[in-house]
């Protein structure tokens, strides 16, 4: 029988899980999209259909579906599988076989039962009363409740934490998801109570915590009205946006997201229509956040509270995103406070909000342009000062120059004055973006060594021109070394005419899988450009490689020796002195014949 494992590479297509994430352009016979691994501007992400494997060439990140899907969630191999088989409807039985023991996958055992005994309190527990009326107050209907695995935790102080052990579970385990609290006398107990429970899923829907809203009849001053699960090993709460689970293929379908503050928000709005919403959960818009909405869409409308008093971590948020080039429009409410109240007023009133949402410049010069005067310098350097850093972020330079020209206008200054602070700030900018800018390690010597190889399986016709002079020594990593053995033995010379082997049956020949899949990415790198690869430019590309691969090796003998002499010099050993200085001599002159 298939293990899990094979079972789910069968049933997903790499292409499909990918295209959750970035969104992906056909070239050739690959396709190719921006690494969501490392900033980039030109695609260096390449996904073979056919082979079932990713390759970025600008960070050298690359693997199959699993692979993937730990890079990207930043989870562990469990876990990626756990993500993989729901998608692919396979159920993983024996999990003590696949090491599925790992405390991540507790704590989502633990998120998961929490959740189905808080739904099922909601819907049965006469306790409950207050908080079924209440949520029908609001409007929230069964199926929404059902849909959003909306619960009530009990107002008792074990009811949950007794459910949970019964069912087997550790101590230590639901401490740590982050559902009961100790005591200073060293008792548990439970975090939620007296509340109307959401959970909180991650992308997948998986529960990972839990927002509590407290009952109208509980609600005292002292009391928050929310309270949220802690930060824990499987909810970090800076990339969370509640409903993105559900919210993921509409925001992509129609090219944009709306984002609100509230979780309730979110729930009203995906239940008229507006399933493309999210919410941000009363905290500020983080990168990661945002970064993973720009996977699905890079157009945002914010459906926030943007008073210009007090909201300093809403404006940073925007910041964020301007300087990640999405675009931003801001929705406003003509009823209610937030998006909930406003839907439950008129529905219509919120989607023509969204309709009519206004772009963030002319939200922030209609703000900044308030009370000004053209003929007071501290009102024009104010306007300047709150407009041209936000200007400076916009990442499309025809736009950037549209608003740079308004703001001249407006504010009656020279065009030119402002176009030259404009570049100061930006410069500034570039060497601040430079400083957090993880840029990839790249190792240039074995990529030009794998480069070179690659050629070769693709076109061994050109293996003969090389033959006699293709070392092995030249090659610093052992694959490379024993591909290019495997090369030689079956495009000798001669037999190249004979029996012309494909590159695909060359690969068949080899038995080591490593190996094998390692020829998939060297060749993968290859077929991203065949279309463009012209038989000349090989020719010229393969000698140019082998040209820099001898020098490169060729100076690494260099080193060592010429350390080697050091140390004669020094022992005044004149034998060793003369055997490395020639040596030196021999290795000098084959380095001047590289060019
Ligand atoms: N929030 C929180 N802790 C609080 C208050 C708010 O985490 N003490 C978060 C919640 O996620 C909430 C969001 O901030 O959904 C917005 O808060 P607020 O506007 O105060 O609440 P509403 O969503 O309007 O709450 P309700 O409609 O239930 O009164
Ligand atoms: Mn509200």
């Amino acid at each position: 029988m298939d293990s899990p494992i094979d079972e789910i590479k069968s049933k997903l297509d790499l292409v499909e899980i990918i295209s959750e994430y970035v969104k992906l352009a056909p070239a050739g016979t690959n396709m190719k999209a921006l690494c969501p691994f490392h900033k980039e501007k030109m695609p260096s992400f390449f996904v073979s259909p056919e082979k079932q494997i990713w390759k970025c060439f600008g960070c050298g990140k690359g693997g199959g579906i699993f692979d993937f899907i730990m890079e990207i969630e930043g989870v562990d191999f469990p876990q990626a599988l756990r993500i993989l088989a729901k998608k692919a409807g396979v159920e993983l039985r024996s999990t003590g076989d696949y090491h599925l023991t790992s405390k991540r996958t507790k704590l989502l055992d633990i998120c998961r039962e929490a959740a189905n005994f808080y739904h099922w309190f909601l819907l049965n527990a006469a306790q409950a009363k207050e908080a079924r009326d209440y949520l029908e107050k609001r409007k929230i209907s069964q199926s929404m409740i059902k849909e959003w695995q909306i619960g009530f935790a009990l107002n008792e102080w074990r009811v949950l934490y007794q459910n949970l052990t019964k069912k087997g579970y550790k101590t230590e385990d639901i401490f740590e998801a982050g559902l009961i609290i100790k005591s200073n006398e060293g008792d548990y107990y439970d975090r939620f109570r007296g509340r109307i429970i959401l959970p909180i899923n991650d992308l997948f829907g998986n529960v990972v915590g839990f927002s509590g809203r407290i009952l109208p009849s509980l609600e005292k001053e002292d009391v928050p009205k929310y309270i949220n699960t802690p930060e824990t090993l499987i909810y970090n709460k800076s990339r969370i946006l509640y409903g993105l689970d559900k919210a993921k293929l509409e925001i992509k379908k129609r090219n944009y997201t709306i984002i609100v503050e509230g979780n309730f928000d979110v729930i009203s709005a995906q239940s008229v229509g507006t399933k493309n919403t999210v919410a941000i959960s009363g905290s500020a818009l983080t990168l990661a956040q945002i970064k993973i909405l720009k996977r699905y869409s890079s157009n945002l409308i914010l459906a926030l509270d943007l008073d210009p008093s007090g909201q300093a971590a809403t404006k940073k948020g925007i910041d964020v995103a301007l300087s990640q080039e999405m675009n931003i429009k801001v929705a406003r409410l003509s009823e209610g406070k937030d998006p909930d109240e406003c839907i439950r007023k008129d529905k219509n009133l919120w989607l023509k909000a969204i309709k009519e949402a206004q772009p963030i410049m002319e939200y922030y010069f209609t703000s900044a342009f308030k009370d000004f005067s053209s003929s007071s310098v501290s009102d024009q350097k104010k306007v300047v000062k709150e407009l041209l850093p936000i200007i400076s972020k916009i990442g499309n330079l025809i736009e950037q120059d549209f608003w740079l020209k308004k703001l001249a206008d407006q504010a009656k200054i020279s065009y030119d004055v402002l176009r030259e602070s404009l570049k100061r700030i930006a410069k500034k900018e570039k060497e601040e973006e430079k400083e957090d800018l993880v840029s990839p390690k790249i190792d240039q010597e074995s990529l030009i060594q794998e480069r070179f190889i690659g050629l070769l399986i693709v076109f061994p016709e050109q293996v003969s021109s090389f033959y006699d002079e293709l070392d092995e020594e030249f090659f610093t990593n052992e694959k490379l070394k024993k591909i290019l053995a495997e090369l030689k033995k079956n495009y000798s010379t001669i037999s190249l005419e004979d029996k012309k082997i494909t590159y695909k049956e060359f690969k068949e020949k080899i038995t080591d899988e490593k190996i094998r899949e390692y020829i998939d990415f060297l060749t993968l790198a290859i077929e991203k450009e065949l279309v463009s690869l012209d038989k000349k430019i090989i020719d010229k590309e393969l000698e140019f490689l082998f040209k820099k691969i001898k020098k490169n090796s060729i100076l690494k003998k260099l080193k060592t020796i010429s350390e080697g002499l050091k140390i004669a010099e020094t022992e005044k050993n004149k034998e060793k002195i003369k055997e490395l200085s020639e040596k030196v001599n021999e290795l000098t002159q084959k380095l001047s014949k590289c060019g």
